[in-house]
């Protein structure tokens, strides 16, 4: 039952660094990722001078010192040395705060709501209107995106490790968050606080793209469904499932008009296939346990199929 979970997260995490703070791809990890390595090469060096003396005293030839130098090492070593090192880290680090006064304005805003254990996202237009999708954040390069960060129910954190990052969400508060990425791919997200039993499937692809690929992007996901499906309203699905266009009234779960796009299904739990769907369909909480979902085995299999086909060709 793990297995496919597993798998999928493999998969989608693989060789190719998509998680990965130490391979940046946005501005803010980049800095990020500089503090990293020259908080590290500090370390390194206070390391070799620890053992250097202490090599030193171990082995060293044995002699008199004089009550001067004793002082003098102590002062120096013990208090000269780290204040001077780490009045450079702190004022390197804290340069590195982020300056939204001086940043210029974000280009695009993205409201995130995080939920137990999948994410609404809802894309700002220049007319104030929102278009809806879930659990698949796409972005376009070189542009400053502002995530406008809530939660209905317990903490979940908001984390990009290629991006930058990353921000709490907090019920009954509103938190901000800027990103620029500078590379267009394909990277990982994920909620990075404790916030339930499938915490860990609570992750979302995150595809940077060139302008034009972005543009048409929305404009594919502003659209409203193509085809609508009987069974889907008849079965239940609708009451908790929006299909803009076809069935608008479920607000509860996550937007699937364009479900078909999506790689993945139950917040980058397993790939999208329709293998994935009809087990997910049939029993998501064998899947991921304590998602708000219920199983629908109790459906002929014929049905699940149906609905399985209809979703996969929401494109
Ligand atoms: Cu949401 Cu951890």
């Amino acid at each position: 039952m793990v297995l496919p979970a597993v798998g999928a997260s493999l998969l989608l995490a693989g060789c190719t660094f998509e998680q990965s703070a130490l391979h940046p791809a946005g501005r803010d990890a980049q800095e990020l990722s500089g503090l990293t390595w020259f908080m590290f090469a500090g370390a390194v060096v206070v390391w070799a001078i620890v053992m250097g003396v202490t090599v030193y005293a171990v082995l060293g030839r044995k002699r008199r010192r004089t009550e001067r130098f004793a002082d003098l090492f102590i002062l120096g070593g013990g208090v000269a040395f780290p204040t001077v090192g780490l009045a450079i880290l702190l004022v390197y680090g804290l340069s590195l705060l982020p300056n939204w006064t001086s940043a210029q304005a974000p280009g695009l805003r993205v409201h995130v709501q995080a939920e137990q254990y999948w994410w609404r996202f809802a894309y700002e237009l220049p007319d104030g209107s929102r278009v809806e999708t879930a659990n698949e954040l796409h972005l376009p390069n070189d542009v400053t995106a502002e995530f406008v960060l809530t939660s209905t129910d317990v903490i979940h954190s908001f984390w990009i490790p290629a991006l930058g990052g990353k921000m709490d969400l907090i019920p009954g508060r509103t938190n901000l968050l800027r990103l620029t990425p500078t590379k267009a791919g394909t990277y990982r997200g994920v909620c990075a606080e404790f916030c339930g039993p499938s915490h860990t499937f609570m992750a979302f692809p995150v595809v940077v793209h060139d302008a034009d690929g972005y543009a048409s992007w929305l404009a594919a996901e502003q659209a409203p469904a193509t085809s609508g499906s009987e069974l889907f309203a008849a079965s239940g699905c609708a009451a908790c499932h929006t299909i803009r266009g076809v069935a608008e009234t479920g607000k509860v779960g996550p937007d699937l008009t364009h479900f078909g796009r999506r790689s993945t299904i139950g917040a980058a739990t397993l790939v999208n296939t329709r293998e994935n769907l009809l087990a997910w369909l049939a029993d998501p909480q064998r899947i991921k346990p304590g998602a708000a979902m219920p199983g629908f085995a109790s459906l002929p299999e014929t049905d699940r199929a149906a609905i399985a086909d209809y979703l996969m060709g929401l494109k």
